[in-house]
């Protein structure tokens, strides 16, 4: 059994970015060593690397990578296409444009690829401060309960370590307190089944993988006290972004009376934007639903649509999570109080 919070998605290892390859676990622990923009890009977009803070980490070394071998006049051109480049890899975790944009505005001030790189680094060491703050506001909440149900990834695997939804339930263990897991599968990539029922055996917590059309009977038996999750995106009014089904289960909350909670760190929150409707929303290719375990599943001539997100309106969030504390409703206005853009 691993510590608790060992488990960790990436790092930084003689000039490159290692990461575990997600898509691979949880049959396969391996290991990549990503030393160039372009793999970095195409780790992001594959998934190989997931989850809104990782990916803004892998962004923010992206941009070191992408820029170390450059000298002479093309800085400043250079850095607005490394940026642009990173920053399309995915489109809704405002985490990987917020992290890219850091990394940049250090380059633009300095010119220099050793601050980039203290810069990636800075973002790194304090994600791990973040989502242990997160874990330690969201304890009490959650102390209570003997089990919670959480959808997708939103642990260490999406961070840097410990995760957001997750964090809460690893303080809790380091106290000696154990909670349950149970764990949305999470079509049509599996974050839950492969990637959160993986970390939470490693850490030694209990983890029972249900498919996600079975969160509505686990609700009604009060089989969970609480449903947590993470974000991708919060718009100013608390409209959040997330992985697809979290509003299907916002939904089902509520109706069973249940708390659903949304931990995220500050730099989920997207000030800029006034409600989840401005989220952009990225749509995934169709094979990743017509074919599972290496066989076709829908007929051919069936249309797909396989959008990787939806939006869960504020009205149906409890409070959010964040490195800043509980924020409770009324949102827009305790959203503005303690979210502010720096840290
Ligand atoms: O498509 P993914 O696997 O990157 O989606 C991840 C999620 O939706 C997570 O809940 C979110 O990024 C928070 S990770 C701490």
């Amino acid at each position: 059994m691993a510590d608790i919070g060992t488990v960790r998605p990436l790092w930084w290892e003689d000039d490159a970015i290692c990461i575990v390859d997600q898509r691979l676990l949880p049959e396969h622990y391996r290991v990549r060593r990503l030393g160039d923009v372009e793999s970095v890009r195409e780790a992001i977009a594959t998934l190989a690397v997931r989850g809104a803070p990782a990916i803004g980490i892998a962004g923010a070394f992206g941009v070191y990578l992408g820029m170390r071998s450059l000298e002479g006049d093309d800085w400043d051109r250079r850095l607005g296409e490394v940026a642009e480049f990173l920053a399309s890899a995915r489109p809704t975790a405002v985490n990987l444009s917020w992290a890219v944009n850091r990394v940049v505005e250090v380059g633009r001030r300095t010119r220099n690829t050793q601050a980039l790189l203290d810069a990636a680094l800075t973002i790194w060491e304090e994600d791990r401060r973040l989502c242990h703050r997160i874990g330690e506001f969201g304890a009490p909440l959650l102390e209570a309960c003997t089990a919670v149900l959480t959808h997708c990834n939103a642990g260490a695997l999406g961070t840097s370590e410990w995760g957001t939804a997750l964090a809460p339930i690893y303080a809790l263990q380091s106290r000696g307190k154990i909670l349950h897991v149970y764990a949305d599968e999470t079509r049509p990539l599996w974050q839950g089944a492969r990637l959160t029922a993986w970390e939470l055996s490693q850490a030694g917590i209990p983890v029972t993988v249900i498919p996600d059309s079975a969160a509505a009977v686990v609700l009604r038996q009060g089989r969970v006290q609480a449903v947590v999750v993470g974000a991708d995106r919060i718009a100013s009014n608390g409209d959040t972004a997330n992985k697809i089904g979290t509003y299907g289960l916002a939904v089902l909350a509520r109706h069973h009376h249940i708390p659903f909670y949304v931990a995220a760190p500050f730099s989920t929150f997207d000030l800029s934007l006034s409600c989840g409707a401005e989220i952009p929303i990225e749509e995934r290719s169709p094979e990743e639903l017509v074919f599972a375990g290496g066989r076709r599943i829908v007929p051919e001539g069936a249309a797909v649509w396989n959008p990787a997100f939806d939006v869960t309106p504020a009205e149906y969030i409890t409070a959010f999570i964040t490195d800043r504390g509980v924020i409770p409703p009324p949102y827009p206005e305790q959203i503005a109080k303690r979210i502010r853009p720096e840290i």
